[in-house]
C-alpha cells in the first residue's frame, strides 16, 4: 500500500477525537465465546412482545414498505401525544417527531441546536453516545461528577447550577441515568428549569429508562412535568427498553411546535423518516403495552433486588441500590483500570461486565452489570466475580 499520498485518506479532526467504545471493544473481544455470561450491554433479555411483532409482520405483508413523512405517521404521533398527556402533560401531535431510536432523536436535536464551539454541560458519568453527540458536532462538553455513597448517587445541584453558566447552550441530562440508576429529584428539577429558564439555557433531557423506575408511581419525573410546552425543554425517549425492543430502532422526540419544520429538514437530510413497519408495531406497543412494562418492571425489580444484595454481600464491592434503569454500578476496591479488569473478568472468568471507564473518567473505577437476566444467570455472575476477586 502506498504511504505518501500527498492527501492523506482520514475523517475530520473532530471525529478522529472521539473515543471509541469500550463497551464495544469488550464485546468484541468475547465475540465468538458461548462461555461467557454477557451483562455488559444494555438490552433486555426477552424478545419483542408477539402482539409488537405481529402489528410489524402485518404491515409488511400489507406492502407498507414506503417512506412516510418525516415526522412519523399520523397514528403514531397520536398516540406518542396521548401517551404524553397520560404520563406528563397536555401534549399535541404537532410536539411528536418519530425517530429511528433514541440514538438519532438525541443526534437530530443537537444537530437543530448545536453550533461549533457552543458549550454543553451534562451529568456523569454518563451513557459515552450522549458524551461525544455534542463533541461530533463540534461543540464543548463541561461535566458534572454525581457523587457516590453506598446510600446513594447524589447530585451537588450548586456545582451543576455553577457549572450553567450564561453563554452555556444546552444541559443534557439523563434520568434515570444510564449507568448509576440515579434519578434527579422533582425539587432538583424545578430548581434546574428556573435557573436555565432565566439564562436561556436549553434542557435535553434523556428519558430512555423513564418506566423502569422503581419508586413512586414508576413513571420518573421529567422535566415534561414542570415545563411549559413553548418553553426550551426537549425530551428524547426510545422504544427500546419500556417496550424490549431494542433492534427495531425507533424513537421520539417532544420538541416545542415551533422547532418542528426545522427539525422535519434534518430528519429529512438524515433518515427521512422511520420505516412504516417498524412504526405500525411501535403504535401496538404504546396503546397497548402497559403490560409489558409491569411485567418488565417487576422482573427487574427482583432481578435488582438479588444482584444488589449479593454485591453488597460481596467483599471489595460498593454499591448503591439504583433507583431506576435495569443497571448495577459498583466501585470494586483495588481497581483502577476498569477496562483491563473487565478484560480479564471475560477471558479468565467468563464474565462480561462494562468498564466504569466506558462512562467518563469519573466512573473509573466502577464497573456496570446489566441486571436484565433471570436469577440463576445472575447467581453464576457473583459466583465468578467472587472467584476473580479473590484472584
Ligand atoms: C441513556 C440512554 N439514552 C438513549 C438510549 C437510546 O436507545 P436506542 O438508541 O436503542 O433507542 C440508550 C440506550 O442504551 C441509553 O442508555
Amino acid at each position: 500500500m502506498k504511504s505518501d499520498l500527498p492527501h492523506p485518506v482520514h475523517a475530520r479532526a473532530a471525529v478522529r477525537a472521539l473515543g471509541a467504545s469500550k463497551i464495544r471493544e469488550l464485546f468484541n473481544a468475547g465475540i465468538g465465546r458461548k462461555d461467557v455470561l454477557p451483562f455488559w450491554v444494555g438490552e433486555p433479555d426477552e424478545p419483542t412482545p408477539d402482539f409488537i411483532r405481529r402489528a410489524g409482520i402485518a404491515s409488511i405483508e400489507a406492502g407498507e414498505v414506503f417512506y412516510s413523512s418525516n415526522y412519523g405517521i399520523a397514528e403514531l404521533r397520536e398516540a406518542l401525544a396521548a401517551y404524553t398527556a397520560r404520563l406528563h402533560r397536555p401534549t399535541s401531535p404537532a410536539e411528536i417527531a418519530v425517530t429511528s431510536a433514541g440514538v438519532n432523536a438525541l443526534m437530530l436535536v443537537s444537530q437543530l441546536l448545536l453550533d461549533p464551539g457552543d458549550r454543553v454541560v451534562e451529568v456523569v458519568p454518563l451513557w459515552p453516545n450522549l458524551q461525544e453527540i455534542p463533541r461530533i458536532l463540534g461543540a464543548t462538553v463541561a461535566t458534572v461528577a454525581l457523587e457516590f455513597s453506598p446510600g446513594g448517587w447524589k447530585l451537588d445541584l450548586e456545582r451543576l447550577l455553577a457549572e450553567l453558566k450564561p453563554g452555556t447552550k444546552a444541559l443534557y441530562l439523563n434520568s434515570p441515568n444510564n449507568p448509576t440508576g440515579w434519578t434527579i429529584s422533582r425539587e432538583q428539577q424545578s430548581a434546574i428549569l428556573e435557573h436555565c429558564r432565566r439564562h436561556g439555557i436549553w434542557i435535553f433531557a434523556d428519558d430512555a429508562y423513564e418506566r423502569l423506575y422503581y419508586e413512586g408511581d414508576h413513571v420518573a419525573p421529567s422535566f415534561l412535568d414542570l415545563a411549559d410546552p413553548g418553553e426550551r425543554v426537549i425530551s428524547t425517549n426510545t422504544f427500546s427498553k419500556s417496550w424490549l425492543m431494542t433492534g427495531w430502532r425507533l424513537g421520539w422526540a417532544v420538541v416545542p411546535a415551533a422547532l418542528e419544520a426545522d427539525l422535519g429538514k434534518l430528519i429529512e437530510y438524515n433518515t427521512s423518516c422511520a420505516p412504516v413497519f417498524v412504526q405500525r408495531a411501535g403504535v401496538a406497543a404504546v396503546t397497548q403495552g402497559e403490560p409489558v412494562i409491569a411485567h418488565t418492571l417487576e422482573r427487574f425489580r427482583k432481578a435488582r433486588d438479588f444482584l444488589v444484595r449479593e454485591l453488597k454481600a460481596t467483599p471489595g464491592v460498593d454499591i448503591a441500590l439504583p433507583s431506576g434503569t435495569m443497571y448495577a454500578f459498583f466501585r470494586v476496591r483495588g481497581v483502577s483500570d476498569s477496562l483491563a479488569f473487565c478484560k480479564k473478568l471475560v477471558a479468565d472468568y467468563g464474565l462480561g461486565l462494562a468498564p466504569g471507564s466506558a462512562f467518563g473518567p469519573q466512573g473509573e473505577g466502577y464497573v456496570r452489570w446489566c441486571f436484565a437476566a433471570g436469577e440463576d444467570k445472575l447467581a453464576e455472575g457473583v459466583v465468578r466475580l467472587r472467584r476473580a476477586l479473590k484472584g
